[in-house]
């Protein structure tokens, strides 16, 4: 029987989510990848419990996660019934809606019909009651976003999400979703973001959209899939996600254009004494409006070593200059590449 650790909270940085009365620890545990069918289950649960261990309250599911898709809820429920189920109110589940999940018209997107069967299939999948956060994943462009907003709002009127959040959304779509909320008293706290060093463009739109609602954001791709680590500063690990080829974004000349960039960001690492991984999430929390940084890990020990950022997460005006150096001269990335 999995006991949890009794040290797990005195290290672990906890931060309030905008103006809500939410925390969420600084660093959450996605399970977009790792955690589906195809994964053993064993190192499933090592890395939910090293994460769980060191103070990390705030697991990232959502509808699509796999492969199988729906297979990372269904086995993160299967780890919440052997061995989580007591520590349940001390965890923060959240899932999402809104990417193509089963045939048909209503398996996508962002209608009423379709976030309420997701959320249902969610909370049969894991076995929950209730999601802690549950998230429209992407702005529906032929759904009216009142559609979209009522429907979020009234999974937390049936008891089955205690508050809302958003994804991929625009700042303009945010501070539209944010005044629906607002009107329905709808518990609507966060946004959940692409943010990294090679991906700066929430700093413009999302970012102060979010700090004027008084909500926070949760970065995702805070790594960049690994591109932000010392992890190919030597070529493709045979055991790397750009490896596996299931990510069309990773591929190998993705990686090779990013080389240069990188390797100048692991020295200014170095100098911090800090690995890559560490300063890539430290420097994400150096933005007041970002409460906590999504990681996803093969590993426990990528956990470990990450969770160790919060040991420094300050930066001199010198560092963030090297670093914005850096990165001016990083040629443009193909986000959608294929
Ligand atoms: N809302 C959305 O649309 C959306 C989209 C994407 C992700 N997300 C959420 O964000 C979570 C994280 O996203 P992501 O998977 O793209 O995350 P990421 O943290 O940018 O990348 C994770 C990968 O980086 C590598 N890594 C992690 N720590 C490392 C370390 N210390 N040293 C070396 N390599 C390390 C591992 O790659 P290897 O597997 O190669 O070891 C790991 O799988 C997801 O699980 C999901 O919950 C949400």
């Amino acid at each position: 029987m999995y006991q949890a650790k009794q040290t797990r909270y005195d290290d672990m940085v906890y931060n309030r989510v905008g103006n809500s009365g939410l925390k969420l620890s600084a660093i959450g545990l996605g399970l977009w990848n790792n955690f589906g069918s195809v994964d053993p289950l064993d190192r499933q649960r090592a890395i939910i419990h090293q994460a769980f261990d060191l103070g990390i309250t705030y697991f990232d599911l959502a509808n699509n996660y796999g492969p199988v898709p729906g297979s990372a809820e269904e086995n993160f429920g299967r780890m919440l019934a052997s061995d989580l189920r007591p520590y349940r109110d001390e965890l923060v589940i959240a899932s999402k809606a809104g990417y193509v999940m089963w045939p048909g018209p209503y398996g996508n997107w962002g209608s009423r019909k379709s976030v309420i069967a997701s959320a249902d299939q969610s909370l049969r999948r894991t076995g929950l009651d209730y999601f802690d956060i549950f998230y429209s994943h992407r702005a529906d462009p032929e759904t009216n976003p009142e559609e979209t907003a009522v429907a979020l709002d009234q999974l937390v009127r049936s008891g089955k999400a205690l508050y809302v959040g958003l994804s991929n959304y625009s700042g303009a779509q945010i501070k539209v979703m944010a005044a629906i909320f607002k009107d329905l008293h709808t518990p609507f706290i966060i946004d959940q973001p692409r943010y990294n060093m090679l991906n700066r463009q929430i700093e413009t739109d999302v970012l102060p959209a979010l700090t004027a609602e008084h909500k926070a954001a949760v970065s995702f791709s805070s790594l960049c899939q690994g591109l932000l680590t010392d992890k190919y500063l030597h070529g493709i690990p045979a055991d790397s996600r750009a490896k596996k080829g299931t990510i069309p974004f990773l591929h190998p000349a993705q990686v090779e254009q990013t080389l240069d960039t990188v390797r100048g960001l692991n020295e200014v690492a170095s100098d911090r004494g800090q690995s890559l991984a560490q300063m890539a999430l430290a420097w994400n929390l150096r933005q007041p409006a970002i409460a906590s940084v999504l990681i996803g890990a093969s590993r426990p020990e990528q956990v470990v070593n990450n969770v160790q950022a919060l040991q420094h997460l300050d930066f001199t005006s010198q560092e963030l200059q090297r670093i914005d150096d850096l990165l001016a001269k990083q040629p443009t990335i193909d986000w959608q590449a294929k």
